[in-house]
């Protein structure tokens, strides 16, 4: 048996049934596989046949049949390809228990209270910040607008020995050169027109505590020789004074640009760059968890709520949402829930008409177009070609979905629920 990834999906390979698949498939010279939906890895060679693992309808994960190739008689394919997806539905339904009794913990949402999400991308970045907060090292957060990279640094900076100093934010592209060295820094009086006293700056405010450095990337050469002098001695000057001042301070910048790229252009110092990026965290953008929109929606629609009962949104507005790209990630999707909440009035249901119109007709393209967008997975890759050679089985056979079923050598029961599934019968009325 090959690939199997994360710790949750090794229980997988243990259940019966996929151990008898296992057995079968190894009788005939073949190799199942087993494939999870957010880190797996297609499994090379001559592999024919895939079925995916779906639980409340997305697909999770596969499984596979390595080596087909040479399977024998075209019939034993038939019956290797039925025990397959009788697996994977199996399969399904054990996982599906198993999320559900996760869900119901609390503690899944986040040990980082206000950081929402429980999916994979987000306990991977958990596990990284339960090991940052106990180190001093740099850390670089790099991730789109509204992913989180501020509430992040906040979170690991309360999570650290340090949660009872101050933790202090500079927001480096806010400002003039002039103005953030001497925020940066302080100054000496007179070291320039409007200096009327000495001023400590931000870095002696945060002494024994944590800086923020935020969109480090907008910050100019001659500061970022400066804050490299920090970083790698504790020491600066403020302007205009001679006199030289340590200082002790952990710090944590962001940015939403590439880094790298800009090193790599002479925008951004080399040294800079590696001093700063001692740690790597890259927060997930929305889209590379949307399981974890559901949740978030929710928590977003009880902050906005008052009093008395709470609002929900109808399945429609939830599909919507489900779809739609955001951009503007999270922060988008709180703005757009706290909009809805306005919007709706005294209604308890919050129905898809009241969606910002870019999420309205971004969410679902219609349905002939889906194929278009490229698949970033196996399982949804999987599902763009079973969905094609469905509707093309479907289209030479006049929508019959016995001759059809017989064609795609699938059981019309079959053939019906990925019908469904992909919202096809829609298509046959516009064909
Ligand atoms: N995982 C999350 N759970 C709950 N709220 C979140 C999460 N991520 C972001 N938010 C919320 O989204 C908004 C934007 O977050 P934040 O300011 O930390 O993002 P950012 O990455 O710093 O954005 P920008 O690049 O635009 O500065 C905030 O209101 C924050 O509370
Ligand atoms: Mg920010």
């Amino acid at each position: 048996m090959s690939v199997v990834t994360s710790p949750a999906w090794q229980r997988v390979a243990d259940l019966r049934v996929v151990r008898h698949v296992g057995a079968v498939a190894r009788a005939r010279g073949l190799t199942l596989g087993i494939v999870d939906a957010l880190d797996g890895e297609v499994p090379r060679g001559a592999s024919a046949l895939v079925a995916p693992i779906e639980i409340a309808g997305r697909v999770r994960g596969a499984l596979t049949l390595d080596g087909c190739g040479d399977a024998g008689a075209p019939g034993e394919l038939d019956v290797l390809a039925t025990l397959l997806r009788e697996a994977a539905r199996d399969v399904a339904t054990v996982l599906a228990d198993e999320s559900i009794a996760a869900a119901a913990e609390p503690a899944v949402r986040s040990r980082y209270g206000a950081i929402i999400g429980s999916s994979a991308p987000m306990q991977e970045l958990y596990a990284l910040m339960d090991r940052v907060a106990r180190s001093d090292s740099t850390v670089l957060i790099q991730g789109e607008n509204g992913t989180g990279k501020e509430l992040v640094a906040r979170a690991i900076h309360d999570h650290s020995a340090r949660r009872d100093r101050r933790f202090v934010v500079t927001n480096c592209s806010a400002f003039n050169d002039n103005l953030l060295d001497s925020e940066l820094f302080g100054h000496k009086r007179g070291a320039f027109t409007g200096a009327v006293a000495d001023k400590p700056g931000l870095f002696e405010v945060a002494d024994n505590g944590t800086f923020f450095l935020d969109e480090i990337g907008d910050m100019s050469p001659a500061l970022q020789v400066k804050v490299l002098r920090v970083l790698q001695e504790g020491t600066f000057n403020r302007v205009g004074d001679t006199e030289t001042r340590k200082v002790d301070v952990h710090i944590i910048a962001a940015t939403n640009r590439d880094l790298k790229t800009m090193v790599e252009r002479g925008q951004f110092r080399e040294d800079l760059y590696y001093r700063v990026n001692v740690i790597n965290l890259v927060l997930p953008s929305l889209r590379q968890r949307r399981d974890d929109i559901p949740l978030l929606i929710e928590t977003f629609l009880d902050r906005q709520r008052k009093h008395g009962r709470g609002k929900r949104l109808s399945p429609d507005c939830l599909a919507r949402m489900m779809t739609y790209a955001w951009p503007g990630n999270v922060r988008e999707l709180e703005n757009e829930i706290e909009r809805l909440v306005v919007l709706s009035g005294d209604d308890e249901v919050i129905e898809e008409d009241l969606l910002s119109a870019r999420i309205r007709q971004h969410a679902a393209p219609p349905v002939e177009e889906a194929p278009e967008v490229e698949p970033s997975s196996l399982p949804e890759a999987v599902e763009a070609l079973e969905r094609r050679m469905i509707l093309e089985a479907l289209k030479r056979n006049r929508w019959n979905k016995t001759r059809a079923s017989a064609e795609l050598r699938v059981s019309r029961r079959n053939l019906i629920r990925l019908v469904q599934k992909y919202g096809l019968d829609a298509v046959a009325g516009e064909s």
